[in-house]
């Protein structure tokens, strides 16, 4: 039996709302977007659930807006990773909860596949099925871990340092392959491509193992040549790689690195640039 897909209001018209809005509708999901900031005569009257895309700071105050123009067991969910269901004003008189898709959405007008993704849901009962509901409509996996869920800073410090770290890292290596002469579009995608398969081995092979490269085989020499070539190039690329280097060497140390060769590839790495 397929599960009852709520009639749904997103609210806010940015990079979440428009993603998540688009994918609830071509899942046949029926869906409004609504705009956050000046949600006017929105249609609210008949709807089932609520789903605030709106910044977190403005989640209690568009909520405390909108519940008394919705039906009485109307769900509100938000969709921020660092809060749960506290988020709420205590008197909203609905059940609420966090509904935290765990994508990185960068632009209103290109969003990501949401199939297979997953997303983060806390709160009460009817709040948590309700999100279940919405992501198991969008092909997303629902990550339930009680009423507080795994919301909270510590679980959106692992998102933002795989996703923004990841988009961080990417804009160092596009600029260098740039210096190379390689053109932004051919860079952006072969280091997108690189990426997609790095996602790839983290999901099928999975971690630490999903770690390639001269670290992870002890070739302190390439890493000694990796640093004088950054050094030549780029200060920003070499205090990146500088920066990262103690993470992914202890990633090594896991999958398996002897101690011998961390020490060689620890000696690389601190030696001073010329
Ligand atoms: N971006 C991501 O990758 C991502 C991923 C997961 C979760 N989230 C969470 O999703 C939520 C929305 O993030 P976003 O990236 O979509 O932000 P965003 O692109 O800045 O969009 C937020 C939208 O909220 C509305 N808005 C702005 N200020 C407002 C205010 N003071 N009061 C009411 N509405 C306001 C605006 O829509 P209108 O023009 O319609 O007013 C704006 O377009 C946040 O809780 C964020 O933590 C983001």
């Amino acid at each position: 039996m397929t599960a009852h897909r709520p009639k749904v209001a997103v609210v806010g018209r940015g990079r979440v709302g428009r993603g998540l809005h688009g994918a609830l509708v071509a899942a046949g999901v029926d869906a409004e977007l609504v705009g956050g900031r000046r949600p006017g005569r929105a249609a609210l009257g008949d709807v089932e659930v609520v789903i605030l895309a709106v910044p977190d700071g403005a989640i209690g105050e568009v909520a405390a807006a909108l519940a008394p123009r919705t039906p009485e067991g109307a769900v509100f969910l938000h969709c921020a990773g660092s809060l749960g269901a506290e988020a709420f004003p205590p008197t909203l008189g609905r059940p609420a909860g966090a509904m935290h898709p765990l994508v990185s959405f960068a632009h209103p007008k290109k969003p990501p596949s949401l199939a297979g993704t997953t997303f983060a849901l806390a709160g009460p009962a009817a709040a948590r099925r309700a999100g279940r509901a919405l992501a198991e409509a969008v092909g997303a996996r629902p990550l339930e871990r009680g009423v507080d869920g795994v919301h909270g800073p510590a679980y959106h410090a692992a998102a933002a340092l795989a996703a923004n770290g990841a988009a961080a890292l990417a804009t160092v290596a596009v600029e260098v392959l740039e210096t190379l002469g390689a053109r932004p579009k051919a860079a952006r995608r072969a280091v997108g491509a690189l990426l997609r398969t790095v996602a790839e081995n983290v999901e099928r092979v999975g971690v630490p193992d999903a770690l390639t490269g001269p670290v992870m085989r002890g070739d302190a020499g390439t890493v000694r040549r990796h640093r004088e070539a950054l050094a030549a190039r780029s200060e920003a690329a070499l205090g990146a790689y500088d920066a990262i280097a103690p993470a992914i060497l202890r990633t090594a140390r896991a999958v398996g690195l002897p101690e011998a060769s961390a020490r060689a590839v620890r000696s690389a790495l601190q030696r001073k640039r010329k």
